[in-house]
């Protein structure tokens, strides 16, 4: 595993879109488009995304985003470069999206994954997620959803 000293993870710009743009249609097979993540960015008060940036070559390689509603962080997608997989960025990313959302008073967070994206699942269940139920034929091709939650210990104080 790589160290992460020319990595910053901040929040997503204006001038972060195309890039995340280009890189959801190489992660996704239904990716959002150009316009959804502008109007993630610029214009949803409820939405925080973050980027992995690498300094060396001023380049956003990774992102995570989500949305707040009330104290629940719903995360709407997580992608990393495909060249720049199995570095720890994704892992990373999550880390900072959950630690940023908590110091906005998220305490529980959840996300849909594909039943057979097993790199996801793995990384979410690293994280503390547990699988909660199923969306059957969630995905445009028919593929069933996990549903995904994980309860901070800020949650479970208050419960
Ligand atoms: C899921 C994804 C974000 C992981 O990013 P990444 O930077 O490669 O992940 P990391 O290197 O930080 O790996 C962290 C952990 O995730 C899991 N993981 C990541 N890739 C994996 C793979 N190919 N197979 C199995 N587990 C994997 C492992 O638990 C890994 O820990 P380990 O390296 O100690 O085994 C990346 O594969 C991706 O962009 N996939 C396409 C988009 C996607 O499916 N997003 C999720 C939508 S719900």
């Amino acid at each position: 595993m790589k160290t992460y000293d020319n990595i910053v993870f901040r929040e997503a710009l204006s001038a972060d879109i195309d890039t995340i743009a280009e890189l959801e249609k190489v992660c996704f097979k239904d990716p959002w488009s150009r316009a959804a993540i502008r109007d993630e960015i610029d214009k949803n008060p409820m939405s925080l995304y973050m980027v992995a940036e690498d300094t060396d070559i001023k380049q956003v390689i990774g992102y995570a985003g989500l949305w707040q509603i009330f104290d629940e962080g719903n995360i709407t997608n997580i992608a990393v470069d495909p060249k720049r997989r199995r570095e720890g960025i994704g892992d990373r990313l999550v880390g900072e999206l959950v630690r940023n959302s908590m110091e906005r008073g998220m305490i529980s967070f959840t996300l849909e994954v594909r039943v057979s994206n097993s790199p996801a699942i793995s990384l979410y269940e690293r994280h503390g997620f547990e699988i909660a139920g199923i969306r059957p034929g969630y995905y445009v091709d028919g593929e069933d959803a996990y549903i995904m939650w994980l309860y901070t210990e800020e949650r479970k104080d208050n419960k």
